[in-house]
This record gives C-alpha cells, structure tokens and sequence, in this order.
C-alpha cells in the first residue's frame, strides 16, 4: 500500500502518518482488523493487537514485531479489557488510538433468529464497542487527545434482508459513534466510524457459497468489485491520522459507492 505524499511548505509530507502513536486494534487476527494493524505499523504506529482467538493467530493475521502487544481478548470481557488497558499503559505509557473492528455476522430475519444469537451479536458488536471504548477513554482524557474508529456497515445506514440482529447492530454503532464524539470533542477526543460494503474477508466467505447473491451483491457497488481489507484499513489509518485532525462524528462509507447509488443488477 502506498501512501500519498503532499507537499507542504516545500517539505514532503506523508499524509496518514501515526509515527509515535500506541493504536490498539480489535478483532486484529483477520480481515479488516489484521490489514490495519499491518497499514497502521507501516504508517509509523506501534500496534495492540487483540482477539479473541488465541495469540499465536492474532501474531499470524496481524504479523506483529517483537516490541508490539499481543493478545487473546474477548472484547465483551470487562476485566479482560481492564488487565490489557493497563498492560498496554505500563508497556507504553498511553495509547493514542483505537480501532473496534471485532464482529461476528449471525444471518437471519427476526421470526427465526434465536435469542442467544440477538444477544451474542449485539453483545459483540455494541456492548463490545462500548466495554473497550470506555476504558481506553479513561486513559485519553488524561492527556485531552486521542482517536477512535468504528466499524458500521452499509447495513447500518439502511435496512436490509436477512441479518436483523447483525444490521441492528450496525445501526446501534453508527449512534453510538456521534454520541461518543459529542461527549468528549471538547476532552480531544475524536470518534469516527466506517461503513464497509462488501469486503473479501473470512467474515464475508459464507457468501460466495450462497448461490449467485454475493455476485449481484457485488454488483451493486458502484465499482462493480468487491473491496479489500487494506482499502478499509486505509480509511482506519486515516482518520486515526492528525490528517483527519477537524473531523469527528463522521461516518465514512468505505463501500465503492453501494450506499449513495440504487444499481439493479
Ligand atoms: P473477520 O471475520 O475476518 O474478522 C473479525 C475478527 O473479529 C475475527 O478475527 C474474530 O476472531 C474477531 N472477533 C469476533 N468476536 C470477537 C470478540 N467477542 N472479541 C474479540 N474478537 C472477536 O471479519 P471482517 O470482515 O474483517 O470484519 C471486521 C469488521 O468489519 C466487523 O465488525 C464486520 O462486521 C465489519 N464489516 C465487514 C464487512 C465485510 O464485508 N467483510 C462489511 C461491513 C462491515
């Protein structure tokens, strides 16, 4: 992945830079969550990598250094999050940014998606967000800066067949985002969030297996492809980035124009 460079007074500058920064990434052993860990470090980041897999996983799919923090957590797990903050804040001193990119997807309409599915998936997705959300706040406000990125979908802007619980959650991140943001702009404190269409990832494999749906699925981006996990890490990075110093409460649809076109495939 290259980044771009601009110009200023005379001196070249890398835009989305995080040299310095400490950036703990959720759901870090695959898909998303792993590319931006990797596009994070490659900007200048020293990353935290966590998942719920076990920690060898997490070292494959993120491909973390020797003096990086690894490590196995279940993002609905509150003391589980308060043992990593204050690992990563005796490892580090700080941490700069955060990016909530765990999820789970459990298909199906609310006439036969069970309760515990409802739950495990608003649990992940929601509760999740908040728990580690929450903690690495406690330690931003302390030094009025900081960073935050989540992960909605195309699914959250819009209803959509067949995935009640997951696009709830969508939904339920996207709000939570604005509200976070308003609470602590005035601490330094930016919150955004992404919008991911279709990206080719594990999460996504089930549905190359569903017949043709993925294909007019894909269609319906306006590109016309699917998109690829670097793609979205790359907004990640950015507005983790002082690049994206004026903007918080944002919504970044990382989507090949699926959310602003209506295309019949
Ligand atoms: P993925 O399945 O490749 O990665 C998700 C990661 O989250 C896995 O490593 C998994 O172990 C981890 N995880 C799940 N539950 C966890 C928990 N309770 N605690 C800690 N880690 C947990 O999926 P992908 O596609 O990379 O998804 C990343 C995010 O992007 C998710 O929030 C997903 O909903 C979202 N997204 C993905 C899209 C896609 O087309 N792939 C589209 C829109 C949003």
């Amino acid at each position: 992945m290259h980044f771009i460079y601009a110009s200023m007074n005379g001196r070249r500058k890398q835009l989305s830079n995080l040299t310095d920064k400490v950036i703990l990434v959720t759901g870090a052993a695959s898909g998303i969550g792993a590319s931006t860990c990797i596009l994070a470090r490659n900007a200048g980041a020293t990353i935290v990598a966590v998942d719920r897999s076990d920690e060898g996983s997490i070292k494959v799919g993120a491909i973390t250094r020797e003096n990086e923090y690894v490590a196995s957590l279940d993002v609905t797990d509150e003391p589980g999050i308060e043992k990593c903050v204050q690992t990563v804040i005796t490892k580090f001193g700080r941490i700069d940014g955060l990016v909530n990119c765990a999820g789970i997807s459990i298909p199906g309409p609310a006439h036969t998606l069970d309760f515990n599915s409802w739950k495990k998936t608003l649990d992940i997705h929601i509760t999740g967000t908040f728990l580690v959300s929450r903690r690495v706040i406690q330690e931003m406000v302390k030094v009025k800066s900081g960073a935050i990125v989540n992960t909605s979908s195309v699914y959250g802007l819009s209803g959509g067949r067949g995935n009640i619980a997951y696009n709830t959650a969508k939904g339920g991140i996207l709000q939570l985002t604005r509200s976070m943001a308003a609470d602590y702009g005035s601490a330094g404190i930016r919150v955004n969030c992404v919008s991911p269409g279709y990206i080719d990832t594990p999460m996504s494999v089930m549905l190359k297996n569903a017949g043709d749906f993925r294909d007019k699925f894909v269609k319906m981006h306006a590109l016309e492809r699917p998109g690829q996990p670097e793609e979205v890490a790359a907004a990640n990075v950015f507005l983790l980035s002082d690049s994206a110093s004026f903007i918080t409460a944002a919504n970044l649809p990382v989507d090949g124009g699926f959310s602003s076109t209506h295309i019949i495939p």
